[in-house]
């Protein structure tokens, strides 16, 4: 069993970063296949923070690859500047980093058009690098790939293209036309950087695969976000979900073994959208203080509720899930109940599956179990939990159905009970 999709099994920031981490001490291979700028995971390099947007979690691991797959979104700029961040720091990434010269480029216009939607009415609360116009813009077929920038003829003539379509909206907007010039003049200093970076992450995965090496798919954002399964409008611009990885590195569904979905122990969201167990008012504010609730790319404080099992079995269906990872149980230690969305309520009859059109609609149904009030940090396996904390996490396993293979109760690598090899759930 080689391949593996790990996945967030919620709205994004579940955790993916540390499990990722510890998968992929067991990995030759780590990609990502889809997002852009707008993931954001905290790591850390020799004792220090640091946040990655772009490069995979499993940069941390000095023997592992990683691979930039054909379905992301990469703004130049800031991949050069995380490489030289973390080379910075000690850490040797550009001999066994691939980009795919497929993946498109987001340029500055492309986020300062993003960045102003989000003061508009329709506003979706996005993390304003780019990543919606970026995505719309490929499938409207003017994108501007990695590939293009590499040669000064192609890239004036895919950012020409580029801006031909931009120039009747900024026209529309009263704003200022983008500038052909000023666009190029922002790769030039970047092509250099890239070009040796680029090669086709098909092939590279095709032949780990093929050469029996351990790959992770590493998502990003998470289910809820995705652009065809998500909370429609309020989701990003790519696929999030498992099948994700196959479109966004170029390899079929038979290569996959397992997928691996993370789930907080509650439930967080940022931006805007539906959130049905979302906790208004003081509840909120101190699940958010006690988990540090924060987005790691845009800081903006995370939206917290109570774990939502209908979205979570949605979850699983979607993606495939062959087994859980539930993260931050420690941040429920202290709650005398806790309450669980088992149903929704959607006019008025109960039912367990998400409405198609709006989860707006669908009103929570709780059932509250008994919580616990022990520190979770030093358990390191199932029987170190209190019977409480045990009886939440074998609660989620039965009613999601999947298999729960590891449960973290801290931040650090160590804080983890691990019940299973991830490598060994397969379909
Ligand atoms: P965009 O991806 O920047 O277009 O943002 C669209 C929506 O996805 C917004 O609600 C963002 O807050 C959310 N989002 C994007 N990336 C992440 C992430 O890595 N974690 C959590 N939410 C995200």
């Amino acid at each position: 069993m080689t391949a593996i999709v790990v996945i967030g099994a919620q709205w994004g920031d579940e955790g993916k970063g540390k499990i990722v981490d510890l998968v992929a001490e067991r990995a030759d291979l780590v990609v990502r296949y889809g997002g852009g700028a707008n993931a954001g995971h905290t790591l850390k390099v020799n004792g220090q923070k640091v946040v990655t947007h772009l490069l995979p979690s499993g940069v941390l691991h000095p023997a592992t690859r990683c691979v930039l797959g054909a379905g992301m979104v990469i703004d130049p700029k800031v991949l050069i500047e995380e490489i030289a961040d973390l080379e910075g720091r000690g850490l040797s990434v550009r001999p066994r980093l691939l980009v795919s010269g497929r993946a498109h480029a987001t340029l500055p216009f492309q986020a300062a058009i993003d960045r102003a939607a989000n003061a508009g009415p329709r506003a979706i609360g996005t993390t304003g690098r780019g990543i919606g116009p970026t995505y719309s813009d490929k499938s409207a077929r003017v994108g501007v790939r990695l590939c293009d920038l590499v040669s000064p003829s192609r890239a004036r003539a895919a950012i020409e293209a580029l801006i031909d379509a931009y120039k009747p909206r900024a026209r529309a907007a009263g704003a200022p036309e983008p500038s052909v010039e000023e666009a190029l003049a922002f790769i030039e200093p970047l092509v250099a950087q890239i070009a040796p970076l680029l090669g086709d992450a098909s092939l590279t995965v095709d032949r780990a695969l093929k050469a029996k090496l351990r790959v992770v798919f590493e998502g990003a954002q998470g289910t809820l976000l995705d652009l065809d399964h998500g909370t429609y409008p309020f989701v990003t611009s790519s696929n999030t979900v498992a099948g994700g990885a196959c479109t966004g590195t170029g390899i079929g569904p038979t290569r996959i073994d397992a997928v691996f979905g993370i789930t907080k122990a509650y439930c967080t969201r940022v931006g805007h959208g539906p959130f049905p167990t979302e906790l208004v008012g003081a509840a909120g504010d101190s699940l958010r203080e006690a988990g540090e609730e924060y987005g790691a790319t845009t800081g903006r404080p995370r939206r917290c509720g109570w774990i939502d099992l209908p979205a979570l079995r949605y979850a699983a269906r979607v993606n495939g899930l062959t087994a859980l990872a539930v993260t931050k149980l420690d941040i429920l230690s202290g709650y005398e109940e806790i309450p669980v969305c088992t149903k929704y309520r959607v006019d008025g009859v109960e039912t367990e599956e998400l409405p198609v059109d709006d989860l707006d609609r669908a009103e929570p149904v709780y059932e509250k179990f008994a919580g616990w009030k022990e520190p979770l940090s030093a358990a390191r396996t199932l029987l170190d939990l209190p019977a409480a904390a045990r009886e939440y996490i074998s609660m989620i396993e039965q009613r999601v159905e999947v298999p729960i293979a590891m449960v973290s109760v801290g931040a650090e690598r160590t804080e983890t009970i691990v019940l299973g090899d991830a490598f060994s759930y397969v379909r």
